[in-house]
């Protein structure tokens, strides 16, 4: 039996702000039970809603000294749908509205959890045999393991693995105020260690020091190598290239199941989508006051509202989008400046444009259900997982070709008829509009073809079940 612990900063159901809290939170649960022994690590957030909070059990609690004091470390615990949860618990690092504050805060926040998860393995005696180690707040683990910890004999033998959700969050900050968080010494902090131009940096320490890299797709895998996408790292990825590993990411096919939905309108599956989706377009058209009209292309969008998901180019031809015939329903919060774009929109078009500036996971679930296309342009994408619920639920998506949209989303091909969604390769306003209007002109004149479309991209199988299997054949080699 291999014992793996994951670490990481958010995970469903407990804390999500994004896509790293549901592969947290779903991939555990698709190991081989028989042959993994897998576990999680996250901060016990006062945030966590109370019908999870009040299931934890307290185990125990010690003094850790992290920068100068003596600092409590609970260790709350549950076993939830399968998987076994630790929580570390520090009220003082771990209050506020959200798992995250401001960028100074969350880094001696995380610095203080990378010591205090590893401190507590030897606490609730779990010696695992891998540490899974998750984006920027838990870079300093695998560094710690070489380091601090590298004495004693429950910590010898440890191996890492380090996976990259978004290269674009390092945990940065000038070295003097990273080595003091870190507690690690002069040594570390070299151009070929945790000094990155001339700052520190939390997540290149993780990849420095990790045995293995991973991250979320194939076609991210090899554009972190390139100084487009590499984040200023792309040296250190080719360094790494032989030990990185790209895995596409899956989705809970429980939770997001159109056959089995408790939060939309009415369910279907692909025999029956043909009939039945439509419902949940018109209910979605009545709850938001958009004009009822079962046959308009109801276009949505779900996401944080970032320079990342491509909102720029949306921005760019609103105008145009809205004059043509369809309906745009929009969920998301992030930069105000995307923010009040879409409150706009939704005031000069109210009939056809609604955004809620919000995060709601119901009304993800209805727009998943509801909308006849998904679109999503990103700048880059390491994943994504909005594509892959939409292919689930037969919304087809319009994407950009990079990273994970480009390795999850096969473009339609008229002539042979195939492919599961529309995608457009260069990051250009007018190049996604005419992708979009391509989508229009199929959806309205070929009716029979896109219904195929719908069909081909709800019989997909993106669950965890391949991508669980590459993960075992890595723990498999280490
Ligand atoms: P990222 O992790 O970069 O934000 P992903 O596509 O990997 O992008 O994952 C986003 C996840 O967050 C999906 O589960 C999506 O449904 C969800 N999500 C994003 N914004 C919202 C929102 N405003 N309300 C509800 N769910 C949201
Ligand atoms: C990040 C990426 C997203 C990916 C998610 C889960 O948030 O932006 O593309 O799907 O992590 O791996």
């Amino acid at each position: 039996m291999k014992k793996v612990c994951f670490i990481a900063s958010e995970c469903v159901p407990f804390v999500k702000t994004g896509g790293l809290a549901d592969v947290v939170g779903s991939l555990p649960k698709y190991f081989d039970k028989e042959k993994f022994d897998v576990r999680v690590i996250i901060p016990d957030y006062t945030c966590i809603p109370e019908t999870y909070r009040s299931q934890m059990q307290y185990r125990t609690h010690f003094y850790m000294n992290y920068n100068g004091r003596d600092r409590y470390v609970g260790i709350m615990e549950m076993d939830y749908d399968g998987i076994h949860y630790y929580f570390v618990d520090n009220e003082e690092y771990f209050s506020g509205p959200g798992p995250y504050t401001d960028m100074f805060y969350d880094l001696e926040k995380f610095a203080f959890f990378c010591k205090a998860a590893l401190s507590i393995l030897p606490v609730v005696d779990f010696r695992p045999d891998i540490i899974h180690c998750h984006d920027w707040q838990t870079g300093l683990i695998p560094v710690h393991l070489k380091d601090k910890f590298a004495g004693g004999e429950f910590y010898r033998g440890i191996k890492t693995v380090m996976t990259i959700h978004n290269l674009k969050f390092q945990g940065v900050w000038d070295v003097k105020t990273i080595q003091r968080l870190s507690e690690l010494s002069d040594y570390y902090f070299t151009p070929d260690k945790l000094e990155h131009y001339k700052n520190g940096n939390m997540l290149k320490g993780g990849i420095v020091y990790a045995d293995y890299v991973t991250t979320v797709s194939e076609t991210y895998a090899r554009e972190i190598q390139t100084p487009f996408y590499g984040e200023n790292l792309d040296g250190l990825m080719r360094a790494r290239s032989g030990q990185l590993w790209g895995i596409v990411n899956g989705i809970d096919y429980d939770v997001y199941n159109p056959a089995t939905d408790k939060l939309i309108e009415r369910r279907y599956t692909v025999d029956t989508f043909r009939r039945d989706k439509v419902k949940n377009k018109i209910a979605l058209q009545k709850e938001l006051g958009l004009r009822d009209d079962p046959k308009v292309m109801m276009i949505g969008i779900v996401s944080r509202l970032t320079d990342q998901k491509g909102f720029d180019l949306i921005q760019c031809v609103m105008d145009e989008l809205c004059s043509d015939a369809v309906q745009l329903v929009v969920l998301g919060t992030g930069d105000a400046k995307y923010e009040n774009m879409f409150r706009h929109y939704d005031w000069k078009y109210a009939d056809t444009v609604s955004a809620m500036i919000c995060y709601n996971e119901a009304m993800s679930h209805k727009i998943y259900a509801s909308c006849d296309a998904f679109l999503m342009p990103s700048l880059f994408e390491p994943c994504g997982l909005s594509q892959l619920m939409s292919l689930r639920y037969g919304t087809v998506p319009i994407v950009r070709e990079t990273g994970g949209l480009k390795d999850t989303v096969e473009p339609y091909n008229e002539y042979e008829k195939t492919g599961t969604g529309f995608s457009f390769a260069n990051y250009n306003a007018h190049e996604m509009l005419g992708t979009i209007r391509y989508a229009e002109q199929i959806f309205y004149d070929k009716e029979r073809d896109w219904n195929k479309i719908v069909e081909r991209a709800m019989r997909k199988d993106f669950s965890w079940k391949a991508s669980a299997k590459k993960y075992e054949e890595l723990y498999n080699i280490m």
